[in-house]
This record gives C-alpha cells, structure tokens and sequence, in this order.
C-alpha cells in the first residue's frame, strides 16, 4: 500500500511510522517545513518513548513532504483546537488537508479521518469536500486516536480502536489496515457515532476530574484530606474517582467537550464541567495569595509547563493560566520544567528559578520534582503549594517550608 499520512504531529509521525514498519510505503506531509526538512535530515521532531527506533527502522519506507500525492489511503492527522479566543472547534486545518487529497484523490482509494472533530464533520465537511473535483466512489472511515503522549507508541498499538465508516465496505478496509499494527480489539460503526464516542470519552475525564476538583474545594472547606478520602473511595468496586489538580490542559481533555457542547443544546453538566476545570488556575492563585498575604509584589516560582507529568506537551497547560492571573495580581513569575527546551522565560536550573521565590507552587507531576532536596535550595521565603499532592511533604516542612497541598483542608 502507498499511504498519505497528512500531518506529522503528536499522533501523525508515529501512525506514519507503524504503517511503514508494517511493509507500507509511507509519505509524511506536513506543512510545516521545518518538520518536513527535520525528518528528511534523519531526525526527529519531537521526543516520544521507541519512536526514534520506530523511526530507524522504517527508514527505507518513509519520506516526509510539503505536498501530497495520490496514494492507496490518505490518513488526516492534522490540529483541531479551538478558535481563538472562542468555544468553537476550528476546523481550518482538517479542511486544508482534505482540499489537498481532494486535488489527487482516484476512484477506489482511501480516506481516513483520525483528527478529533465535532459530530457530523465527516459528512458535513470532509466528504463533500472529497467529492468536489471526484464524483467516482472513495472508501472513508473515521479512525479516532486514544493515545495519550508519553505512551503514544504503546497505547496505538495496544488499545482497542473504533472505526466510523461511511459504508461497511469502507469500515471493513480501514479495519484490515489498522490490523497491520494494532493488537487491540477494533470496533466497526458509523462515522457520526464515531465521531461522538471519542469526545464521550475525554468528556467522561473531563467531569470527573471537575468532580474530583469540586471534591478539593469541599474538602478544604470542611477540614478534610481529599487524597486520602478518595484513595478510600475509590475502595469501591464501582467508584473511581479521578485526581483533583491546578486544572486541566491538553489539546483534548480542555478541548473536546466544547466540541460537544457546539453541536448540542443539551449540554449542562458537559459545560459545568469545563467551567470547573477552567476555574481552577485561579483557584490556585488564591491559594498563594492567602499564604503570601503579608508579602508586597511577592515572587512565585511555578514547577512544571507542561500540562501533564514527564512530557513536553505544554498545550493548554494550566501552568499558563496560572502566570498570567499571578502577573495580573502584581506577582513576579519565574519558571521551571526540564522537560521543555527552549520556552522564553524557562529557567535552565531549579537554583536559578527559585531564586529570591517566595512561594514555590508545584503545578506539573514530573517525577523528577520528587528528588529536589528542599534543604539545598535558596529561596526568600520557605513557601511551597503542591497542587499534585505529589512530594515529600515531611522532607520540605524538615527543612523549614510552610506547605499547603490543595485539597488538604486545616484538620
Ligand atoms: N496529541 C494527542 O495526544 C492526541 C490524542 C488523541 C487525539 N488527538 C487528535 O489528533 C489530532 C492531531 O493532533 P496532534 O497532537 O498530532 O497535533 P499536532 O499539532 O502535534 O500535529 C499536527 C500537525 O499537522 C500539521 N498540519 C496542519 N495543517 C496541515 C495541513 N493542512 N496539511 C498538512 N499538515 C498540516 C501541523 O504543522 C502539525 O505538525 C487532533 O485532532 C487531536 O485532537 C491528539
């Protein structure tokens, strides 16, 4: 098979790769040169666990692109974020892409769509957008991604896949496609109910993370730890209640419910949810203000951009939220996160970022935040907030820290 992987991100690359590692040949298209001329160069773009390996291997059978070509299957693998500064998808990107196939597309070939995109995308916009120049018969089906950054590999290959078709034809093709690489179970539907299961199931995460958040705030207010009392929660064979934290970020779990929201009149607890999660970086500021409370135009060292623990995928991340509500309340923000190469303002040492802090605030859970001795540091005043509820709060009180862990009420 000749496979047009359209989109070389977080999700495309490593979909190219596992389709050329399966005997596939394999064109990367991706408008951004730089990727393009990166991988051409024998290098990668960004770092995931086993793609540099991946990538070794598929060496004879992969190039990348600035344009496509006709091809067996065209794989849509392209960014689906909100519109600026609005709760709407914007769809520019997964209509570009299926302009271009559109120009090259045959009678017989394949389109898979594994963007995540608002219900009825594909039959509103994507195939009549294939239709346009070709009225012949093209198979299509909409394959949604699961994989989550730091696992993508791992998660792509094992997780059960649900594929959308636009006919069983279609849904039976793509299925013996991904069969290639993936060991999981594959279910067959249809494209529109594709579609809303995988926003169904950030959605599912993105409640019950507002509720493990809403949770916090109770428990705080009622002088309780809510770590412990949803470790004995989630003792129950039926409950398990998520982690509560500074916010939710990602390019899905922030985003897709809105996706969902916008095409139904029926959302209440789906916007809730968002609003929740949304509300909870300034949350955090307020935290810092009621330790900083005798301090003017304190300094705050936030650890972590990234909006989730041991990854460089700083989408969405709270940590952004957080600065900007601390810098509009006349805070001074210094950062911290070893994961991210590169970030204007990123302090290349935890000593230079804490330095003259007066409130370190953890926000991200990388594991190597665990092994910072508190003693070794030099900070202004000994304040730290863990969001996380991840570190040694014994150690950090030892060496004369004032510590609050949100969601820890006065007991
Ligand atoms: N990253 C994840 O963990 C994840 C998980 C599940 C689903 N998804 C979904 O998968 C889709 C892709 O996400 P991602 O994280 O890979 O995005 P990304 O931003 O990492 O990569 C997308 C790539 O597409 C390229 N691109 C944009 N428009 C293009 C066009 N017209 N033609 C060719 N290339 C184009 C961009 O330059 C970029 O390199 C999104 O819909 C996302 O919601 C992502």
């Amino acid at each position: 098979m000749k496979i047009c992987v359209v989109g070389l991100g977080y999700i495309g690359l490593p979909t190219a790769l596992l389709f050329a590692n399966s005997q596939n040949i394999v064109l990367g298209v991706d408008t951004n040169t730089r990727i393009v001329d990166t991988l051409n160069k024998g290098e990668l773009p960004f770092d995931e666990p086993s793609l540099l390996e991946l990538f070794q291997n598929a060496k004879n059978n992969f190039t990348a692109s600035s344009s496509v070509e006709s091809s067996d299957v065209y794989v849509i693998a392209v960014p689906t974020p909100l519109e600026n500064g609005m709760k709407l998808a914007d769809l520019n990107a997964v209509k570009n892409a299926s302009e271009s196939i559109a120009k090259v597309i045959k009678e017989g070939q394949l389109v898979i769509l594994e963007s995540t995109v608002p219900p009825g995308t594909s039959e509103n916009i994507v195939i009549p957008i294939l239709r346009k120049n070709m009225n012949k018969y093209f198979y299509y089906a909409h394959c949604p991604e699961r994989a989550i950054p730091g696992k993508t590999l791992h998660e792509m290959v094992c997780n059960d896949r649900i594929i959308g078709g636009l006919d069983v034809k279609s849904a039976k093709k793509t299925k013996q496609l991904y069969s290639s690489f993936v060991k999981g179970n594959i279910y067959i539907t249809n494209t529109k109910t594709a579609e809303f299961v995988k926003l169904m199931e950030n959605t599912f995460r993105d409640i019950n993370i507002a509720l493990a958040n809403e949770f916090s705030l109770m428990a705080e207010e009622l002088g309780i730890d809510v770590w412990k009392a949803i470790e004995i929660a989630n003792k129950h064979p039926r409950v398990d209640i998520l982690k509560p934290g500074p916010g939710v970020g990602g390019h899905c779990l922030a985003v897709d419910p809105l996706f969902l929201a916008e095409k139904s009149s029926r959302s209440r607890i789906v916007t809730l949810a968002r609003e929740i999660n949304d509300s909870m970086p300034g949350y955090v500021v307020k935290l810092v203000k009621d330790m900083l409370k005798d301090i003017e135009h304190p300094t705050i060292t936030l650890l972590g951009l990234a909006y989730k623990g041991n990854v460089d995928d700083t989408r969405e991340s709270p940590s952004f939220k957080i600065k900007k509500i601390a810098e509009s309340e006349g805070m001074t923000v210094k950062l911290y996160d070893p994961f991210i190469r590169d970030f204007p303002g990123n302090h290349q040492t935890i000593h230079d970022a804490v330095k003259d802090t007066d409130c370190i605030v953890l926000v991200t859970d990388h594991e190597v935040f665990k092994d910072i001795e508190p003693k070794s540091l030099q900070v202004r005043n000994k304040n730290l907030i863990d969001t996380r509820n991840i570190l040694n709060h014994h150690v950090w009180r030892d060496a004369g820290y004032h510590v609050k862990i949100l969601g820890v009420g006065l007991i």
